[in-house]
């Protein structure tokens, strides 16, 4: 990782302001924030990776994973959203309420958004905390989001969105176990892209093409995982309550009366699951573990 942010981060960040400027209103995800935070050049829309018609899966993915997570946050009474991976997450600058938002990143992306934030006036520390964390250096996010304010006695909901696939098994085992030690009524929702094998035919050359692209710009695509995989993580991390909502479940949700023919089908899949009883403290004492 450099200096900047994470390119992966801001690909993301584009991709949902573009669906708002090419895609047909409403939009599933109202985001063009990260666009101002991204500071990109003005021809962005050029590169080809913006491409309005061959991104149009990615897009629609991208957009429906965000609009579910912020659902589940929003229709919940957790007082407190841990964002995983944050890149340039705009929901804390967007939400209406008080939900106080503790962002987690690799910390050259953490320092370059802090910086971005503050140079736009859309730092609001009172409800927004920036957390650096490498999941892969065996650091507890748990730990250091505690030590940043989060209260470990109230319910918590815990986004990862577009994460796990730049994550070996061992850290996204690790980085569950953590969420799933939270106080009940807290929950975790994370994303997670299938084998290319079992994405539909028609998208397959695409996917090929992104993986490699991913793997050149170093961020090789490390943990592909089947829906029993996925959902087989959560329950090894100790959730008993898991679901997984497909990408064709989310079509479903957020796009089937849609105009444009927008789907998130054949992109990421999603694991939501709810926290047993086991307390945040015992996640904490086991630091020493690596957890
Ligand atoms: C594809 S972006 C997704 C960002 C955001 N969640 C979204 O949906 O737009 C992946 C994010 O994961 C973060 N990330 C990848 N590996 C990481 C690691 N080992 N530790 C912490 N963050 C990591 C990257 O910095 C980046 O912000």
């Amino acid at each position: 990782m450099g200096s900047g942010p994470d390119t992966t981060a801001v690909r993301t960040a584009l991709w949902r302001a573009l669906h708002v400027l090419v895609d047909d209103a409403p939009p599933v995800l109202d985001d063009t924030i990260g666009l101002q935070i991204a500071a990109v050049d003005d021809d962005w829309r050029a590169r080809p990776d913006m491409d309005p018609e061959r991104t149009r899966t990615n897009r629609a993915s991208i957009v429906a994973r965000a609009r579910a997570a912020e659902d589940i946050v929003v229709e919940s009474t957790a007082a407190q959203y841990v964002v995983l991976g944050a890149g340039l997450d705009t929901f804390a600058q967007r939400q209406a309420g008080a939900v106080r938002v503790f962002e987690v990143d690799a910390p050259e992306t953490g320092a370059w958004k802090h910086a971005r934030l503050a140079t736009l006036g859309l730092d609001a520390p009172e409800r927004l905390c920036l957390v650096p964390v490498d999941f892969e250096a065996g650091q507890s996010w748990l730990h250091e989001v505690v030590a940043a304010g989060l209260d470990p006695e109230v319910p918590t909901v815990v986004s990862m969105l577009g994460v796990t696939m730049y994550l070996t098994r061992e850290a996204i085992a690790a980085t569950l176990s953590a969420a799933a030690s939270l106080a009940p009524g807290s929950a975790v929702v994370f994303s997670y892209s299938r084998p290319i094998e079992m994405a539909p035919p028609e998208i397959q050359s695409i996917l090929r093409v992104a993986a490699e692209g991913a793997r050149a710009s170093g961020h090789p695509w490390l943990s592909l995982l089947t829906p029993d995989e996925a959902a087989g993580l959560a329950r090894a991390a100790g959730f008993d309550d898991v679901e997984v909502v497909t990408s064709t479940d989310l079509h479903e949700r957020y796009f089937a009366d849609r105009t444009d023919g927008l789907s998130p089908i054949g992109g990421e899949d999603l694991v939501v699951a709810r926290a047993g009883s086991a307390g945040v403290r015992d996640a904490i004492s086991q630091d020493d573990h690596g957890v």
